[in-house]
Order: C-alpha cells, then sequence, then structure tokens
C-alpha cells in the first residue's frame, strides 16, 4: 500500500492546490477522530489524504471510468455526474494505492454516505464536513459533537444536506432518507 506521502504525490497532479489543502485537512481530522474512537489512525490518514483524488475529473471522464472499469451509475450520479467522484476515486485507491475493501470503502461512501458504513467510513464522512478548511455556521458545533458523538454527527450533517436539497426546491433522493432513517434508529435505541 502506498503512503501518505506517496499519495500526495501522485495528487499534485489530479487535483488543484486547494483541493490538496482540503484533503490534508480532512485527513487531519480523520487522525483526530481515529484516535479519539481507538481506531487505527494510519489508516484514517490514507482514506483522508486520498477521499477527493478522482475529484477534478470531468463528468465524461468519470462516466467513462464507470464503463470502461464496470462500475454501476445509479440514478443520482446519472443526474449528478460528480457524484462518481466517490466509487471512481474508491476503485483508484484500490488499484493504483494499494488499499483494502474497508478503506476503498469509506471512499466510496464519503460524499453520500451508505446503509450500513463502518466506523473507517463515518470518520471520512464526518471529517470531510467538519475539516479545518470548512467555514459555515455551526461547524464549530459540529467540530465538538463529533468528538462526542458519531452518530448524532452524522444526522446532523444529513439533516443540513436535506435542509439545503429542500432549499433549492429539489427531490431528496431514497438514499438519503434511508441513511437518515437507519441513523435516527440507532440513536433512539440506545
Ligand atoms: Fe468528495
Ligand atoms: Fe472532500
Amino acid at each position: 500500500m502506498k503512503t501518505v506521502d506517496e499519495i500526495i504525490e501522485i495528487l499534485k497532479s489530479r487535483i488543484s492546490e486547494k483541493r490538496l489543502y482540503h484533503s490534508k485537512c480532512v485527513m487531519n481530522s480523520c487522525i483526530e477522530l481515529a484516535r479519539i474512537y481507538g481506531e487505527d489512525e494510519e489508516k484514517l490518514a490514507l482514506v483522508g489524504i486520498a477521499h477527493d483524488n478522482a475529484r477534478e475529473m470531468t463528468d465524461d471522464e468519470l462516466v467513462n471510468y464507470c464503463n470502461v472499469n464496470n462500475i454501476e451509475i445509479d440514478e443520482d450520479e446519472k443526474t449528478n455526474p460528480v457524484l462518481l467522484h466517490a466509487k471512481v476515486g474508491a476503485n483508484i485507491a484500490k488499484v493504483e494505492f494499494g488499499f483494502p475493501e474497508n478503506m476503498a470503502n469509506a471512499i466510496k461512501y464519503h460524499t453520500v454516505g451508505n446503509v450500513p458504513m463502518d466506523r473507517i467510513s463515518e470518520i471520512l464522512f464526518i471529517s470531510d464536513s467538519i475539516s479545518e478548511d470548512r467555514k459555515y455556521d455551526g461547524v464549530d458545533k459540529l467540530r465538538e459533537l463529533a468528538k462526542k458523538d458519531i452518530d448524532k454527527t452524522i444526522l446532523e450533517i444529513i439533516d443540513s444536506t436535506i435542509e439545503l436539497i429542500k432549499s433549492r426546491n429539489k427531490t431528496i433522493s431514497e438514499n438519503t432518507l434511508k441513511l437518515r432513517k437507519y441513523y435516527s434508529d440507532k440513536i433512539n435505541n440506545k
């Protein structure tokens, strides 16, 4: 498996300096949460730095990559191909960076989540929203919550996504609603 430094070198030719900075911030948040929740810091550093490796491919490139590599494109991804950077990035992490399945899956689920997600996936999902480069109302509160309760943090992130979609008068996808139900059930059954 490639090291963080080796992946950074590869990323320099694939994503902008700004996105590389974002990736480093996500990596740092992943490491911090790994420490708090007793996960492997090295694995989380790697998924954090690598998660957006395909984020600057064009829609055509993403769709083409999926066709060539037999990666299925769902309805949401058909309307919004940029979502594919998660699946494509996961495949690149597996093939080029030598990531095992569970680490590649964290990248696969980082944008819209999945039912179920393991701890690595959950930490990456959260870190992408609360990394140091993110600036929006409530981000500090979310950063504090992330240190105490992973499930509640994910629910908060899903709810703000839903609010955003509603404010744009777009339809909320089935997957997002399923994810919301999964985490609210999990919290209520504690
Ligand atoms: Fe992303
Ligand atoms: Fe990201």
